[in-house]
């Protein structure tokens, strides 16, 4: 059974959605530990409740690097396999990412390459965009940029506000969340230039 490591900033539904898709036996995994940065995430408190192992690295005051190895210190201590970012607001160093090369992955609430970064649901509102949605993908060094794994559609609707757009879209990404990390687990895929192949897609 492969180990997660979770990291999150904020409210933590994704990791939630994670963390009920391995309680209901459609993830062949465990959480091993959930990092937040933030000593006011919600997923913090969230995670407790759920009798996992939560701990606090305050980010603030500390140079990236410093932090970083501070995170990969503390995700090797608990034998982690697989990271997965779930609303954690802060850019990963190359620190980070030599550690855990490919085993990185986040999820946007867009489809990229379209609006990365902030406010991706009040980016594609102000564009104009008639469909957004989400995407999985694995963490490089660049933001919002590595290989895509798995990404769903939602339509923009005229009365949409990005209260409205964000919950569209959140449902979806508790969707496939999960569907990708099944796929990047199971190891039947492959990287073909920046192509993520399921194995027997071809
Ligand atoms: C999600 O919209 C996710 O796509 C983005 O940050 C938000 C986190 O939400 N990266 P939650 O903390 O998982 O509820």
């Amino acid at each position: 059974m492969k180990r997660l490591g979770i990291l999150l900033s904020g409210r933590g539904s994704n990791f939630e959605a994670i963390a009920e898709s391995i309680a209901a036996g459609c993830l062949d995994a465990e959480i091993a530990v959930v990092i937040s940065n933030r000593a006011d995430a919600p997923g913090l408190e969230r995670a407790r409740a759920r009798g996992l192992k939560a701990v606090l690295i305050p980010s603030k005051g500390l140079e990236r690097e410093a932090y970083d190895r501070l995170l990969v210190a503390e995700l090797a201590r608990h034998e982690v396999e697989l990271v997965c970012l779930a609303g954690y607001m802060r850019l990963l160093s190359s620190v980070f990412i030599q550690a855990f090369p490919m085993r990185i992955v986040n999820i946007h609430p867009s489809l990229l390459p379209a609006f990365p970064g902030l406010d991706a649901q009040h980016q594609a509102l102000a564009h104009g965009v008639k469909f957004s949605g989400c995407t999985v993908h694995f963490v490089d060094e660049h933001l919002d940029a590595g290989p895509i794994i798995q990404q769903a559609v939602v339509p923009v609707e005229d009365g949409d506000t990005d209260a409205s757009l964000s919950a569209r879209i959140l449902k979806e990404e508790h969707r496939i969340y999960t569907e990708a990390l099944r796929l990047v687990l199971s190891g039947q895929w492959r990287l073909a230039g920046r192509r993520v192949i399921a194995a027997g897609a071809d």
